[in-house]
């Protein structure tokens, strides 16, 4: 059977989901973020003392909302709940389009779904580059103009691991011309230790931003899909009227309420997180290799030309890392801090690769 399509969908590349057999036994899991360590008993007791009511439609999104709004001391009407924060850069999307502003920008390299998410909803996606790898607000400033309608901002930055700074980003602010959301996308903020950190949540209700956050991190929810949304009240409402109804299924609210509540669990993965990091920067200076020390829960190295091959050669070993040749550095591979046992072991065959 033959059916045409528009061009524009054909152009769509798919999202390289992390393959299967990652989640067999014995795979060494380095190549999507995600959090390495068990989910919080506190919240596998909750799931299992919920899972007879999936008869039922997931319960409204208040309760979450409630808890995450007493956080940043702000409303629920601030707060939406998504299917993962991947749902809220597409609502982003629907609740924000607009006759005459059809372009979004995206700085390069950054988060992969950005570009896909804008091709799927008709916008046009203009990529700002940054070579050096360091994202500066003022070039994106200047890229602005009556097209633009969002600016898809990522700090800490996936691949890169780097952020801006609370100044900057106000003094970004301050100057953005009007008609303009800026989705500021935080999916890796617990892990960033800079003091000097953006207070984003302090800005939404002057300013038209829209702060993502996932559970899917530090959390340890990913496989739950969810996460949250934080803007002014009439920006959250155009995009929870956009959003699928029960696109947040009854597990994840109730794993999510648990999971905020259990800081101890969140404190030991960053601690965890901060050894397996300068685990690797010491692995990193010892091979030789230049890596750019990172906010997140993965670190940006150049390893050589043969990027490509070592992914291969670590992949035979069972070990999964991400190659940037994708995000134009193919001389680079991305790793996520996993526990302590998996670093050594990466590190073992990193060393034996390199040598
Ligand atoms: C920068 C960034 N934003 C969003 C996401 C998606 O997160 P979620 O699992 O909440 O959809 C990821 C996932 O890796 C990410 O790296």
């Amino acid at each position: 059977m033959r059916l045409t399509v528009d061009e524009s969908i054909k152009r769509i590349p798919f999202y390289p989901k992390a393959a299967l057999y990652g989640s067999e036994e014995g795979w060494t899991r380095l190549a999507s973020n995600e959090n390495p360590h068990p989910p919080s008993s506190k919240v596998v007791n909750s799931i299992l003392e919920s899972v007879f009511s999936i008869t039922r439609y997931p319960e409204s999104e208040l309760e979450l909302k409630a808890l995450l709004a007493a956080k940043y001391g702000l409303e629920p009407g601030n707060i939406v709940i998504g299917n993962g924060s991947n749902e809220l850069i597409e609502t982003a999307f629907k609740g924000m389009r607009h006759p005459m502003r059809t372009r979004v920008l995206v700085h390069e390299p950054s988060f992969a779904f950005y570009t896909i998410a804008a091709q799927i909803y008709g916008y046009e996606a203009r990529q700002i580059r940054f070579p050096d790898l360091t994202l500066d607000l003022d070039i994106i400033l200047e890229q602005i103009d009556e097209s633009v309608r969002i600016v898809f901002l990522n700090n800490p930055n996936n691949p890169t691991g780097t952020i801006f700074e609370d100044a900057t980003f106000k003094s970004f602010l301050d100057r953005l011309p009007p008609e303009v959301l800026v989705v500021v996308d935080e999916a890796y903020a617990e892990f960033a230790t800079s003091k000097k950190f953006p207070k984003s949540m302090t800005y939404v209700r002057d300013y038209p931003v829209l702060v993502l956050r996932t559970f899917s991190k530090a959390y340890g929810l990913a496989g739950l899909r969810i996460g949250y949304g934080v803007a002014d009240a009439t920006i959250a409402s155009f995009i929870e009227r956009t959003k699928q109804p029960f696109s947040v299924n009854m597990l994840a609210l109730i794993a999510a309420k648990e999971a905020l509540s259990d800081d101890k669990y969140v404190a030991k993965v960053l601690e965890s997180n901060i050894q397996g990091r300068d685990f690797f920067y010491g692995l990193f200076a010892e091979l030789g290799l230049a890596f750019i020390p990172t906010e997140a829960n993965f670190v940006l190295v150049r390893v050589g030309p043969d990027a490509e091959g070592l992914t291969k050669k670590l992949f035979e070993k069972k070990i999964l890392v991400r190659w940037m040749g994708a995000y134009e550095l193919p001389e680079y591979i991305r790793v996520t801090v996993g526990t302590m046992e998996e670093n050594r072991l990466f590190a073992r065959s990193l060393r034996s690769l390199l040598k």
